[in-house]
């Protein structure tokens, strides 16, 4: 059923809470399917490893020269590997450098090069998925929601491929290195060092998945917040209206003020663990330097030496210091693939995804049936919205739906579009099932002029082409002719190009059914769905659209649903639905010469006025 919602909700925060060995083979896992996308660009990312390594191990070189250097001006050798003289270990560590900064930068390039590739892959699999799911997922989410995914969850895993994993790689080339050079220096020392190090693993995985668990309720706390943002910008009409500007406003801020908590949290904890690390780490040195330099005053370590250690103690003490936060880095992507993977691993309608395979391959003529059709909404299953509805519609008839507001009659709409599928029953086209022909055939052949006309971004003309993404200007032209547009458009300084949508013209409700008409005409259906708007136009509009909608109609199938009765009078046959039901059915003079019937009387209701 709402298959959507139990694997992407509440079971993953629970996985959490689950025993450890768990969690890390779960994240294994999930980690190796992404690494796939990276495998396209395998070579450009194990060179760029292999840089890395190289810059790595390099970067250890340097507290030798200096060691070096410092004994070579007491007039001491103690390396074999180091030239004996000042001017020797400097002209080497200049060739070292040079070499260094060479590999670095094809490090970073290709680094960058590859996760920006790959991330690019993830992102375009993941909307294609998104864009294809049924429509059952989306209304159990929220647009907000799925759109941080694509953000924020995937920039999170950029960030992880991009710099964290080589950082870490970096550190541990530093750590593993550093130590060894320690125990060549000096063993005593070393072992003195190395007896905080199990405290601090024991302490970073304790402190690691605290952060880990805050973090993740941070993100998604945020994302609820940017939802709020984008619904009420969405709607700011109706904010302004209701004067629930206040309202808003109140519920933003108590979100981000959760979110800052909850930030604020996860700080104190990230707060404690630094100060642990520089206290307990750091202390630590000073100790073992202290020890040192008793090493030197009884001659068993020279000066060069002892600066050697301090300096790789150093770098071990930052290697060890940096993980916790590289850890919770790593921690956060893993959290973000997570949720990326759910919607990668999620079942998407089967329909085309190049364009050579729009083509039509099962025509339809234009026969609908709905036999003892029963339907529930997958996110609402107590509420049978269908009830046993069969009718049908012969080709090139004209079918209207009429009914009171929630009868059922968009939801006609949408399992005619096979958006939905019933629980049972049946629904045919030219007598075969549904389910004998394919999504996009079925999609190319049904049009649809919905009760909200959604416009995109862009000019009008895209708008109208979005019906036939190949349509050339003659046929937009023709199009918006027929459907009664083009006089208004041409009204527009910029005509066909003029900028509608979001950021664009805002045109009136009949000029964006207009508009859904001529997109209409463009795809040249063999049914057609009328989902006519609620909102009464003005005479003037309503004659233009009712002009274009009979033009429209021509020679198809049409389902037409009407509140105005006065636009169904001729139709070949009319139903009325309530609560699901089809009550009555007929043609219009059969309906109103019935007495009782609920037709005659909406229709007596409306003509009336
Ligand atoms: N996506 C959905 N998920 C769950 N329930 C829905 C969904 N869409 C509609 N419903 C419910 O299904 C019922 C029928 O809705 P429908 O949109 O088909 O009515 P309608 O006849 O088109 O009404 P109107 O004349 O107001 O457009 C309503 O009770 C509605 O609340
Ligand atoms: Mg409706």
């Amino acid at each position: 059923m709402a298959r959507g919602r139990s694997t992407l909700n509440s079971g993953n925060r629970q996985k959490e809470e689950l025993p450890k060995a768990q969690i890390n083979r779960e994240t294994l896992k999930n980690i190796s399917k992404l690494l796939s996308y990276l495998r396209p660009y395998r070579a450009k990312f194990f060179g760029a490893m292999f840089f890395l390594l190289l810059s790595s191990l390099v970067g250890l070189a340097f507290p030798s020269f200096i060691g070096g250097l410092i004994d070579a001006a007491q007039g001491k050798a103690t390396s074999k590997f180091l030239p004996a003289s000042i001017q020797g270990i400097g002209l080497l560590a200049l060739l070292v450098l040079f070499a260094q900064g060479f590999v670095s930068f094809f490090r970073i390039l290709w680094f960058v090069q590859v996760a920006e590739r790959s991330l690019a892959d993830i992102r375009r699999d993941t909307y294609f998925k998104l864009i294809t799911l049924p429509m059952n997922f989306f209304s159990n989410r929220r647009v907000g929601e799925l759109n941080s995914r694509i953000s924020a969850d995937l920039s999170q895993i950029q960030d992880t491929l991009t710099t964290t994993l080589a950082e870490m790689t970096r550190q541990l080339v530093l750590l593993i290195g550093g130590i060894a050079f320690l125990a060549i220096i000096s063993i005593k020392l070393t072992l003195s060092l190395l007896v905080v190090l199990p405290v601090l693993i024991v302490v970073a995985i304790f402190f690691g998945r605290f952060i880990r668990k805050i973090s993740r309720k941070a993100q998604d706390k945020l994302a609820e917040s940017n939802t709020i943002v984008e619904e009420t910008l969405q709607g700011i009409a109706n904010v302004k209206a209701f004067v629930n500007e206040s309202f808003e406003a109140g519920r933003y801020s108590t979100n981000i003020r959760e979110v800052a908590n909850i930030a604020i949290t996860g700080a104190k904890y990230r707060g404690l663990f630094a100060s642990f690390i520089v206290f307990g780490l750091f202390g630590a040195i000073v100790a073992v330097v202290a020890y040192g330099c008793i090493l030197v005053s009884h001659n068993e370590l020279s000066v060069g030496e002892l600066f050697k250690f301090a300096l790789y103690a150093a770098f071990v003490g930052s290697a060890m210091g940096s993980f916790p936060e590289m850890y919770a880095n790593v921690q956060r992507a893993v959290g973000a693939s997570e949720r990326v993977l759910e919607i990668l691993a999620e079942e998407g309608e089967d329909v085309s995804i190049n364009d050579t395979e729009n083509e039509i391959k099962q025509k339809i003529t234009g026969e609908i049936a709905f036999e003892h059709v029963n339907f529930h909404y997958p996110s609402r299953t107590e509420i049978e919205v269908l009830k046993d509805v069969s009718f049908e519609a012969g080709r090139g008839q004209r079918i209207a739906l009429v009914g009171p507001s929630g009868s059922g009659k968009s939801t006609t709409a949408a399992l005619i579009l096979q958006f939905y599928h019933p629980q049972s029953g049946i629904i045919l086209f030219d007598g075969k099932p549904a389910s004998n022909f394919s999504l996009t055939d079925i999609r190319n052949q049904v049009a649809i002029v919905p009760q909200d006309v959604l416009l995109f971004g862009g000019t009008i003309r895209e708008n109208i082409a979005y019906g036939k993404l190949k349509a050339s200007e003659d046929e937009v032209l023709r199009a918006a002719e027929r459907a009664n547009a083009h006089e208004f458009i041409k009204s527009f300084p910029e005509g066909y190009d003029t900028i509608v949508g979001e950021r664009g013209v805002k045109l009136s409700g009949g000029q964006r059914q207009r508009i859904a008409i001529a997109r209409a005409l463009l795809k040249n259906p063999s049914i057609l769905i009328l989902d006519e708007a609620t909102s009464s136009l003005d005479s003037e509009s309503e004659r233009l659209v009712q002009e274009a909608l009979e033009e429209l109609m021509k020679n198809r199938t049409s389902i037409i649903i009407a509140h105005r009765l006065s636009t169904i009078r001729d139709a070949d046959k009319i139903i009325v639905l309530e609560k699901g039901k089809v009550i009555e059915s007929g043609t219009h003079d059969e309906l109103v010469s019935n007495e009782k019937g609920l037709y005659r009387y909406l229709s007596q209701l409306q003509f009336e006025v």
